[in-house]
């Protein structure tokens, strides 16, 4: 007699026939579902940090961004453009993004000291390399190429050379008043003659303000102060000081002598009513638009200027022109690229590394700027009158580099200055005697030198170093 199978041994097998179901059918699941879709591949971006938002300036940057597009289609630009010009607003949101070990791919940075702070501070790659590739050694000028190497390294790509010493005016009210006929080329004025025309000017032209000025952001006076130094003490007392290399704790140092002279002339302006009353509210671009409305009649400047004219339709002689302030010396700056530590698509920076170095790169840039190039094979013809001569005297005339822009002093050095000339201003416009004023600027940049550590900065090298005589 077959026995019948027990009840427990029946949901055993419907257990198993359960858990069969369940395995095969989540097997079955797996094996025939959709397949996800594909994680997209990682971005191609260059990420970018630079100041140029200013007319002239934006221009010719894009002019570069388009010959990158080109090589590199695939690649998207994630522009950080960031105004206020001279990168006084841009350089401290740099410092904060390499010290949180967040760089971007590239930054703009002027070749000298400002370029050295990030090396010093070991946030940069070398990019020798690419100087290699590019055969930039042979192309580049040596008194540039001693300002983008540090210990044996290049650590920057330039893209042009500017120059920060030049007297823009407006050629309409020089005819009108006669001024050159009367005070001859201001290639050849001294800072006597440059206080004389600017009374001489208010006295013909109660109307208008004869030295324009820009204290928004605080630089274009500091930028004033750098030029008329270097006019009235010449290259070394410019490097000494803007170097820290003098006796800076003794008052009757010589260097003293000629940084008083030349408070004393800022503080006549402020006092006599030469600079125009509405500087604390303008950029540097909007004190170059008073100057070519007739508004002001001169702007000590960089040649920035000239591309700013030029993208707003100027008309050279009649509404802008510029002289070289002195002629003899031409201060000299110079906006170049890197590839921090860390950065996120290293391989992208170097391909933007070689845009900026290339000679295609250079012309574009350099015609719309307002600069020339830093490749000396390079030659374009440039659209305006005054480029030509500034690019005979780059290679003629003795060279220095530019404080404010990078080029000879500490960063914490040039800020201090920008407070204590814009408070220098201030006060005496409010009313504070010019002696005492400038008594205590001097005191204050003393201060400013020791706090800063700037005579320890450039330790190992000379006055010499900074200084191309001819
Ligand atoms: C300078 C820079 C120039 C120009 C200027 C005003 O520091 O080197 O290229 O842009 O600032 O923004």
């Amino acid at each position: 007699m077959a026995s019948r199978a027990p009840a427990r041994v029946w949901a055993y097998v419907l257990i198993a026939v359960i858990v069969t179901a369940i395995v095969v059918g989540g097997a079955m699941y797996f094996l025939l579902r959709p397949a996800p879709p594909a994680p997209p591949p990682p971005k191609k971006e260059l990420i970018i940090y630079h100041w140029w938002t200013a007319g002239g300036e934006k221009e010719a940057i894009d002019a570069v961004f388009a010959i990158f597009k080109e090589r590199v289609p695939e690649v998207v630009i994630s522009e950080n453009p960031i105004a206020g010009g001279a990168g006084a607003v841009m350089k401290p949101v740099i410092w904060q993004l390499l010290a949180a070990g967040t760089p971007p791919d590239t930054f703009q940075v002027h070749a000298g000291g400002e370029l050295k702070e990030y090396v010093d501070a070991g946030y940069l790659e070398p990019v020798d390399d690419i100087w290699e590739e590019l055969g930039l050694e042979e192309v580049i000028p040596d008194t540039l190429k001693a300002i983008c190497k540090f210990g044996d390294h290049y650590y920057a790509v330039p893209i042009n050379v500017h120059r920060s010493n030049i007297l823009w005016y407006n050629p309409t009210i020089f005819k009108e008043l006669g001024i050159i006929e009367k005070f001859g080329d201001p290639r050849e004025w001294d800072l006597k003659t440059f206080i004389e025309v600017a009374r001489y000017i208010k006295a013909k032209r109660p109307d208008i303000s004869p030295v324009a000025v820009a204290t928004r952001n605080k630089w274009p006076l500091t930028h004033l102060f750098e030029v008329l130094l270097l006019l009235h003490g010449g290259p070394e007392v410019h490097v000494k000081f803007w170097a820290g290399m003098f006796n800076y704790k003794d008052p009757a140092d010589p260097v003293w002598k000629a940084v008083r002279e030349v408070l004393v002339a800022i503080g006549t302006l402020a006092k006599e009513g030469l600079f125009n009353p509405d500087h604390p509210e303008l950029t540097w671009d909007e004190a170059a638009a008073k100057v070519m409305k007739g508004e002001c009649a001169m702007y000590i400047m960089g040649d920035w200027v000239a591309g700013y004219y030029m993208a707003v339709e100027a008309k050279y002689g009649e509404e802008w022109s510029g002289a070289p302030f002195p002629k003899k010396v031409f201060i000299l700056l110079s906006d170049c690229f890197n590839l921090p530590k860390g950065a996120p698509h290293p391989d992208i920076a170097a391909e933007w590394l070689r845009v900026v170095g290339s000679a295609e790169a250079q012309e574009k840039f350099n015609v719309i700027k307002g600069s020339i190039t830093a490749r000396i094979d390079v030659k374009p013809e440039y659209p305006d009158p005054y480029r030509p001569e500034t690019a005979e005297d780059f290679v003629k005339s003795s060279l220095v580099p530019s404080p404010v822009h990078g080029g000879l002093s500490k960063e914490a050095f040039v800020t201090e200055m920008h407070d204590i000339l814009t408070y220098m201003v201030t006060a005496i416009e409010r009313g504070v005697e010019v002696e005492s004023a400038v008594d205590s600027a001097i005191a204050q940049i003393m201060g400013a030198i020791e706090r800063t550590g700037l005579p320890e900065f450039w330790t190992g090298y000379t006055i010499e170093y900074f200084i191309t005589k001819r």
